[in-house]
């Protein structure tokens, strides 16, 4: 994304005042980049509470984030899991006051359900969900009351569409979506406004940690014609597909940073075919045919498509260094 097609967050350009952010997750990935971005603006519109659940891991941040330490940026001590936790980080920040709220902490999960336990679906849905849901309850009441506050989500492709082998991360994010769409009714009485960001993968520590966990998992559940599945089609393809289709971060720190964003906001543009075809036919049968196609019938043209945007998107970023070393 181009740098000029970014304008100032959420902000209406005559309101100055420094906006009180806090973001979930922050000790990688999108959360990280997220707090690095706005903790060191230029013109220092924000003050980040950049919160993990560990603060061991809150080096990389602070290292990130140059000299915005004890400035800009504050690192706080958040679990989504614990209603504890969050009550005593809401309540640390003067006033309570929260003017934008980034949930961003989350997790993944992939494979054949029979191979993974009610608590490790259970442990997704309460992060990915009703973390989301235990922070609205303790900051959404304060918004109200000042009729003021927008709320970013992290959501995923995958509320919109589920993907193979991804049964219950996909749940969870659908469960946020369902959430907010009902919530965003309620929360634009009070002024208030919600964004779901929707990227497709995206290059963090969680294509690492999920695709580690895929290879370890016990198959011995599975029949064998679901562990071959799931072996040889998707863990084979899942490097290829974050190579080929992968933002990185800061992109998606960026596109959260844009003017005015909508309801839903879908990062990665090479996605869209695939959610265009769930909105295209209601009876869901379109996608899931499709897709259906995509993994068993037509793997090879697949792959030869993957290898194909993946070489596109390095011509164009070549063109891109070639235009930028021209200017120097
Ligand atoms: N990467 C992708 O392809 C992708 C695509 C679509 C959507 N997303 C979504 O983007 C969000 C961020 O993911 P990411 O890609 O940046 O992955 P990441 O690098 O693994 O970051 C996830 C963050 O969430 C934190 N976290 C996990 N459980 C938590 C809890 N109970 N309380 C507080 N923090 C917790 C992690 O902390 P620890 O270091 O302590 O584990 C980490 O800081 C997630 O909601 C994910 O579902 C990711």
């Amino acid at each position: 994304m181009q740098s000029e097609e970014v304008l100032p967050v959420c902000l209406s350009p005559s309101v100055m005042a420094q906006k009180t952010v806090l973001v979930t997750g922050c000790s990688s990935g999108i959360g990280l980049a997220l707090a690095v971005k706005m903790a060191t603006d230029e013109q220092k519109r924000f003050k980040v509470y950049a919160t993990m659940r560990n603060l061991a891991k809150k080096d990389n941040l602070i290292e990130a984030a140059g000299g915005t330490l004890g400035n800009t940026l504050e690192v706080k001590q958040l679990d989504v899991c614990s209603e504890e936790s969050i009550r005593m980080c809401i309540s640390s920040i003067p006033d309570r006051r929260i003017d934008i709220l980034v949930s961003n902490a989350g997790i993944g999960l992939i494979g054949p359900i029979e191979c993974q336990t009610i608590e490790e679906m259970q442990k997704v849905m309460d992060t990915n969900f009703f973390g989301l849901v235990r922070l609205l309850k303790e900051v959404l009441p304060d918004m109200k009351k000042r009729k003021s506050g927008h709320i970013v989500i992290i959501s995923s492709v995958m509320g919109i569409q589920g993907i193979l082998f991804n049964d219950v991360y996909a749940a969870s994010k659908f469960a946020v979506e369902g959430f907010c769409e009902s919530l965003a009714i309620q929360a634009l009485k009070f002024k208030l406004h919600l964004t779901l960001v929707e990227p497709g993968p995206v290059v963090t520590e969680f294509e690492k940690k999920v695709f580690e966990d895929g290879m370890k998992m016990d198959l011995s559940a599975a029949d064998e014609e679901t562990a071959d599945m799931f072996v040889n089609i998707y863990l084979k393809n899942y490097k290829q597909i974050f190579q080929t289709l992968g933002q990185a971060a800061e992109d998606i720190a960026e596109i959260i940073l844009a003017e005015n964003p909508p309801f839903r906001h879908q990062t990665n543009s090479l996605y869209a075919p695939i959610t265009t075809l769930k909105y295209a036919d209601p009876s869901g049968d379109l996608p899931i045919d499709t897709f259906y196609k995509m993994v068993f019938q037509h793997n090879k043209i697949f792959n030869a498509s993957l290898n194909f945007i993946k070489l596109l998107r390095w011509r164009s970023r070549k063109s891109l260094d070639l235009g930028e070393s021209s200017f120097q």
